[in-house]
């Protein structure tokens, strides 16, 4: 092999790396190409074709000598001790210049440590954020770089030609900001895919429980993806809806269990804004019934015929689906306010200067959440770049009020029919909260200083300073509110 030719070194080829090779050979790159067993190897090689421009390596140090310099180096695999491993593989091979782009989805603080160890031998670690599963890796992702910004010129136009574009022609990469800030704008990527699609699960849910049956569901989730919520997920939900059983010609979905799986983004999503102290309830509430699925013993026991429970919905399946419009798209609004609200805080936590407009406008082609809510999204912090929450954005204030009452009339059937909308009812809940300028949080205020002396404000006093009540007999004998300012 000619030492020194290929434009990019890949190494991982499960689908995820395989379908990234091909997409850089298919835009004209010649790309090195590694997997830890040899086999795999051999196999992509064999099957792939686009043979000129996919090499395969069976050793790194191969890999690493047949790249040009500086050299360029995707990572394509799973997320943890591998990633340490084969870096530790790579610190002796490398040269200071060199890029090392890890496009897996690895928490950022591990990319953040990774950085700095490559660092000290002058390589530079790009976390980069990939989504759009198999297809998407084939065909063009949304790609989601951060770290050393010195990296973004050799990257650029390597990762914004496989890139997925968004309907205007942007490509649907763009360099995030330093540090694990790529990363982290992945795992809050996929902290609101879990909402969209839990939100949507739920819809189902309900609608299933009303005695729409599976095509109608479907149905009704095409006819969603025609106006304000279409996008990749309700997309995919109708054609999972329709899709039969090889084996048994009955619809797959009803004879999938009902146990949700998670590998994690989902989860550090929801850390983080607990470090941070960023509410994101649906976010948490779409985490929390992957888990509660998992519960299945205890689901199962726990299952009684509800007599209390409304036998119908009282409503037809177009009456009903009339009403779950609007309250999915007040969900996935609140689920997107959530989201940025997180990035928002983690930007300033981090030092990250992150432009929210700009990551809007990655998400909008090539990953799970493609759909056509970022635009208004992307143009709301376009205009607006300080803008705290996306709630308080003009379209979201003038679309989300129509909305509300049929949500509240769906939520209400919905409760009365006895099926699950933890995610829905939280979205409601979030928008109550941040809608209400007086809360009942006065009175938590109040008890924590009743039982603990954690002192309160009080509305007629300056803010800042602080008093606590002689609320019983055993307060420690002050009769009266006293200032702890
Ligand atoms: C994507 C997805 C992907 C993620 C899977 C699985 O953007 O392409 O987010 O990166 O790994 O969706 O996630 P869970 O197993 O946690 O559901």
């Amino acid at each position: 092999m000619a030492e020194m030719q290929n434009d990019v070194g890949l190494i991982g080829l499960a689908v995820m790396g395989a379908n990234l090779a091909r997409n850089l050979a298919d835009h004209g790159f010649r790309v090195a190409v590694y997997n830890r067993t040899s086999a795999v190897t051999r196999e992509f090689k064999s099957t792939t074709g686009r043979s000129e421009r996919l090499i395969p390596c069976y050793e790194l140090s191969a890999l690493v000598a047949s790249l040009t310099r500086p050299r360029r180096i995707l990572l394509m695999i799973k997320a943890g001790p591998a990633v340490d491993a084969v870096l530790r593989e790579l610190t002796g091979l490398l040269e200071p210049g060199d890029v090392v782009v890890d496009g897996g989805n690895s928490f950022f603080r591990d990319t953040e440590r990774r950085q700095q160890e490559l660092a000290a031998i002058g390589v530079m670690l790009v976390g980069a954020g990939i989504s759009g599963g198999a297809e998407g890796a084939l065909h063009g992702p949304a790609i989601m770089p951060g770290g050393d910004v010195r990296a973004w010129p050799l990257l650029r136009e390597l990762l914004q030609t496989i890139a997925a574009t968004a309907p205007d022609g942007a490509p649907c990469c763009e360099w995030v900001g330093p540090g694990g800030s790529g990363h982290y704008v992945k795992m809050v990527h996929n902290g609101i895919e879990y909402a969209e699609m839990e939100l949507l699960a739920e819809g189902y849910g309900l609608l299933r429980r009303a005695g729409v049956d599976n095509a109608d569901c479907a149905r009704i989730f095409a006819g969603y993806n025609r106006g304000r919520l279409a996008g990749y997920l309700p997309e995919i939900t109708a054609a999972v809806l329709i899709y039969r059983d090889p084996e048994t010609g009955a619809a797959l979905i009803d004879r999938i269990r009902d146990n949700a799986g998670s590998k994690g983004t989902g989860r550090w999503t929801v850390d983080s804004a607990l470090e941070l102290g960023v509410p994101v309830p649906t976010l948490a509430e779409a985490l929390f019934v992957r888990y509660a699925s998992g519960q299945v013993e205890l689901r199962e026991a726990l299952a009684q015929p509800d007599p209390g429970a409304a036998e119908s919905s009282g409503a037809s399946a177009e009456a009903l689906a009339s009403m779950l419009e609007p309250a999915l798209y007040v969900g996935k609004v609140c689920a997107y306010a959530q989201g940025f609200a997180l990035l928002k805080a983690a930007a300033a936590a981090y030092s990250w200067d992150l432009n929210c407009a700009a990551i809007a406008g990655i998400w909008r082609g090539g990953c799970i959440l493609r759909s056509v809510l970022l635009e208004p999204i992307r143009l709301a912090f376009q205009r607006q770049p300080g803008l705290e929450n996306l709630l308080a954005a003009e379209f979201a204030a003038a679309e989300l009020a129509p909305a509300l009452p049929p949500f509240r009339t769906l939520l209400g059937r919905a409760f009365a029919l006895g099926t699950p909308v933890p995610a829905l009812a939280s979205a409601l809940g979030y928008w109550e909260v941040l809608h209400s300028a007086q809360l009942p949080t006065n009175l938590v205020q109040a008890q924590r200083d009743y039982f603990g002396a954690h002192t309160f404000e009080r509305i007629d006093r300056p803010r800042g300073e602080f008093f606590h009540a002689a609320w019983s007999a055993a307060d420690d004998g002050r009769s009266d509110v006293s200032s702890r300012s």
